[in-house]
């Protein structure tokens, strides 16, 4: 590499180091605003109560339905829980048009989500649906069908939702790129309700699930060994985690009905907007810019510096700074010592290096990933992805120092959040060598190189955890929190109607399957 391109590229990769301090105020910080979450309402951490108030064990059965939009797809699954903690889950998948994402009707939306439920239960459980069909011809009901008979449907809908009762919670904003003004405020429940009914679909929305509780659910009802999971963790596109709490903590007012006898609730902390007042994050001229030119500046702050759909524009838009730094050459051909094509290095006129999200943050996982002497991987990705042709090794090698310093102040970041809930539960301390387990799901975790290892070695560093409470911490993959997560929160509101804690009339249990309490 020519010195000025190694000097600037250390220079860029500087501002993104995050140091044991900064870790150890972001986490003291996080506690902070965790606890005003749990005291009122409208605060950066939302804290939202999910009347969740149990996890489970694995022993539960029963076939039910799930739904999941909160990303580019929009899966529909049914899933049989086996009750020893396996299970049998069908689904199909279908991406959300990028048209729907910012449709002016929430009826766009949800009528394309209730159609897919229709296609599915078509496809799927055909025997059913016509049965249903049948039925409702010779019924008298209000619905036209015995409620017996309907599908109970865990609705993973990952975004913030200020929930009023298990199946019931209004939208607080969009994130992750959707943005329908018309559903902010609005209950998603019964706009999805409203659309299934409309296609007279034997199917009840029973549970409202953001994907970290799902994700807990899963990881809690598959897990190896006893201890009870305490977080389930997204990493993806966007990012949050949902936690059990001790309900005597919760003191802001939590309407609606649910069982107090566990003494716990699950709560979703929606930790994408930790900090979005910049107390102690990080803030880079590329994270400030990437907040200015998104859908929605100042918010979701803590997001925009963890989470998949924004680590590649960071990327970019450092890249981007070092391209135009005066005297360096990066891209451009002229000190390319290595091309082995022997041609100079030229960037395609469509390439995605100039434009906004043009960078997507799998190319940083190929980038940490490759070992190769000559990063050929990284080149012929640069080349693929990106039309930049003929990339020097010297040029790769600046791209991948700077996707892995990124990588890196994202995965201590995400350090700064699960210490924060691990430490405020007690857990450690509770005992002396049970494990603290952790569910966790989402591209940057499954895919992102050494992520985990990443996390594990910021936990070290924090006061409250250290080495030895670094251990004891055991970070799992969790799959599926939105098909067999939703579920068994699906199974928990089903348990609540037939307890008789309801809104609603307690006419029926799923003869889908028996609901089993949750522990
Ligand atoms: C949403 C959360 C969600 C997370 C992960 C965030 O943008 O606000 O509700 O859990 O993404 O999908």
């Amino acid at each position: 590499m020519s010195n000025s391109l190694i000097q600037e590229t250390k220079r860029i990769v500087a501002q993104f180091d995050y140091t044991d301090d900064d870790l150890n105020k972001g986490v003291q910080e996080f506690l902070r605003q965790m606890n005003e979450g749990l005291q009122k309402d409208a605060t950066s951490l939302s804290q939202i109560p999910t009347y969740v108030t149990g996890v489970p064990n694995g022993t539960e059965k029963g076939l039910y339905m799930a739904v999941d939009l909160g990303g580019t797809n929009f899966r529909v699954c049914s899933v049989h829980l086996n009750g020893d903690t396996t299970f049998d889950l069908t689904y199909s998948k279908v991406a959300i048009p990028k048209e729907l994402m910012v449709a002016k009707t929430s009826k766009e939306l949800f009528g394309f989500l209730a159609k897919q439920i229709e296609l599915f239960l078509k496809t799927h459980h055909e025997d059913h649906f016509e049965a249903l069909v049948r039925r409702r011809k010779s019924t008298k009901t209000p619905h036209g069908y015995e409620d017996e008979n309907v599908f109970r449907l865990g609705f993973t809908f990952s975004f913030p939702v200020q929930q009023f009762g298990i199946n019931k919670g209004s939208l607080i904003r969009w994130t992750k790129g959707f943005d329908i003004p018309d559903t902010v405020g609005k209950d998603v429940c019964a706009l999805l309700q409203e659309e299934i009914d409309l296609l007279h679909l034997p199917v009840k929305v029973a549970a409202l699930v953001n994907d970290t509780v799902g994700t807990l659910m899963a990881r809690s009802y598959t897990s190896p060994g006893k201890t009870a999971t305490l977080i389930g963790a997204i990493f993806g596109t966007g990012t949050n985690g949902a936690y059990v709490e001790k309900i005597e903590n919760l003191q802001k007012s939590v309407g609606g009905q649910y069982d107090k006898s566990t003494g716990e609730m699950v709560i979703n902390t929606e930790w994408g907007s930790f900090d979005n007042q910049l107390n102690v994050l990080p803030n880079t001229p590329y994270d400030a810019k990437l907040d200015r030119e998104s859908v929605n500046p100042g918010i979701q702050i803590f997001e925009k510096r963890v989470s998949g759909m924004f680590l590649g524009e960071i990327v970019r838009l450092a890249v981007v700074d070092l391209y135009e730094s005066p005297n360096v050459s990066l891209f451009k051909g002229i000190s390319s010592s290595t091309n082995d094509q022997k041609t100079t290095t030229r960037i395609g006129d469509g390439s995605g290096l100039f434009k906004q999200w043009g960078l997507d943050s799998s190319l940083m996982s190929t980038a940490v990933a490759d070992s190769t002497p000559d990063l050929s991987t990284l080149r012929q990705e640069l080349d693929s992805h990106l039309q930049i042709h003929a990339a020097s090794v010297e040029d790769a090698q600046a791209f991948k120092d700077i996707a892995y310093a990124v990588g890196r102040r994202a995965a201590r970041l995400s350090a700064v959040a699960l210490a924060g809930i691990v430490i405020q539960s007690g857990r450690l301390k509770e005992t002396k060598d049970e494990l603290v387990d952790i569910g966790a799901d989402g591209s940057l975790v499954e895919h992102y190189p050494s992520f985990r290892d990443m996390i594990q070695e910021a936990l070290k560093s924090i006061e409250g955890i250290g080495a030895e409470g670094a251990e004891r911490i055991r970070i799992g993959i969790a799959r599926d929190g939105s098909g067999v997560g939703a579920a068994l929160i699906a199974l928990v509101a089903a348990g609540m109607e037939k307890k008789g804690i309801t809104d609603e009339p307690a006419d029926a249990i799923p003869s889908a399957g028996e609901p089993t309490t949750l522990t």
